[in-house]
């Protein structure tokens, strides 16, 4: 049991004697901060010995000191020594395009794309070396082309802008015309898209339209039966005390239809067979509004009476086609009421 334990003992001394002795006298392999890189392969380094750190690829000093030496105690002497990543010059815009890229240290990426309409000519990215140089140029966007615009028969174009040669660009536009008789049918603009193609061509035709129809209550200023042409226009009016409502006028539309036609809207009667009306500024008494008739949207008052104040007060009606509303307050005066107390009715007492 002795012999075991001073064994123990004997063991417990030489290890710390060995592990004492390498403390005092040698430096392990440095740990290097982020991008710093040292010369040489060895583990262990005696007091005195000095290793040179320098910045990998792509990265530049700053601070310092750029060596460090192994002292006594077994440690390295300290370093501030930062390697920073080299900068490549901010890229230059590109027209008719983007580029994306996050930063402009080694490394660091650049994606080019051009606007539509533009096709990317070079290369889509670069990336920024080590010597701090990007990798590719700027590339260029041109513009996706077109052949001329076709034309239709009978047709002709003129351009927004001069073209020379035998290709237009993406966004350059064309109007189109067509030699009378014939119109245009269709867009008469057209534009070289992005896809290099331009869009629809439209068509010359001859555009006519039929003999229009009359209205009702109304008369036309045409009645040749034949084809009208595009542009060609007719007049509308109305009989009697009929009033045209709409355009006088019609026209063959480009789609061989004519536009709206008007129509002739009825005159009304004044349903109060006794009573004083208000018509154009003007105060008359029923029977005498001789025919009793006012026209499509003409304006009539007829009075009421305000029985708290009593007095009278005018209230407006209007004539839509034929017909013409009697406002509810209006009360219809006997005949006894209207032959002997005329000057007790609404339109003659004062007035609210
Ligand atoms: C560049 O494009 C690549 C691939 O499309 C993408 O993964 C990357 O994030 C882009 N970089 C930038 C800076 O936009
Ligand atoms: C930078 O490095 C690239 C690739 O190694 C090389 O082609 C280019 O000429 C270098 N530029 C400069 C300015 O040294
Ligand atoms: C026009 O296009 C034709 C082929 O489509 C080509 O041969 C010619 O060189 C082009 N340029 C001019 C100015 O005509």
């Amino acid at each position: 049991m002795e012999r075991i334990k001073t064994l123990f003992l004997l063991c417990l001394v030489a290890f710390t004697t060995s592990v004492t002795s390498r403390q005092d006298n040698v430096c392990f392999r440095p740990q290097l901060g982020d991008n710093i890189e040292m010369s040489g392969f060895q583990r262990f380094y005696s007091p005195g010995e000095e290793i040179a750190l320098s910045c990998k690829q792509g990265y530049t000093p700053v601070l310092g000191p750029r060596t460090i030496v192994c002292i006594a105690s077994g440690e390295w002497t300290t370093t501030k020594l930062l390697c920073i990543p080299k900068r490549c010059p901010y890229p230059d815009q590109l027209s008719n395009g983007e580029l994306d890229y996050e930063d402009t240290g080694y490394q660091s990426k650049i994606n080019y794309t051009c606007n539509e309409g533009y096709t990317l000519i070079g290369a889509d990215t670069a990336e920024c070396l080590a010597n701090g140089t990007w990798s590719t140029s700027v590339p260029e966007c041109k513009p996706v082309t077109c052949g001329l615009a076709p034309i239709p028969q009978f047709g002709m174009i003129v351009y927004d802008r001069r073209i020379s040669g035998n290709t237009t660009e993406y966004g350059d536009r064309v109007t189109y015309k067509c030699l009378p008789p014939h119109v245009v049918v269709g867009d008469p603009r057209a534009e070289c898209t992005a896809s290099g193609t331009w869009t629809k061509t439209p068509e010359c035709q001859v555009v006519t339209c039929p003999l229009p129809g009359n209205i009702d209550r109304g008369y036309v200023s045409s009645n040749d039966h034949r084809d009208y042409d595009f542009g060609e226009t007719v007049k509308y009016g109305c009989t009697g005390d009929y009033v045209l409502e709409g355009n006088l006028e019609i026209v063959c539309q480009q789609n061989g239809k004519w536009s709206e036609k008007p129509s002739c809207k009825a005159p009304c009667s004044i349903a109060i067979p006794r009573g004083r009306i208000l018509y154009k500024g003007r105060k008359i008494w029923i029977e005498d509004l001789s025919p009793n008739r006012v026209l499509h949207k003409d304006i009539v008052s007829v009075y009421c009476r305000d029985k708290a104040r009593n007095c009278g007060y005018a209230v407006p009606t209007q004539c839509i086609d034929g017909k013409l509303k009697i406002p509810d307050c209006f009360e219809h005066p006997s005949s006894t009421e209207y032959n002997l107390h005329s000057s007790s009715l609404p339109s003659e007492i004062t007035q609210c």
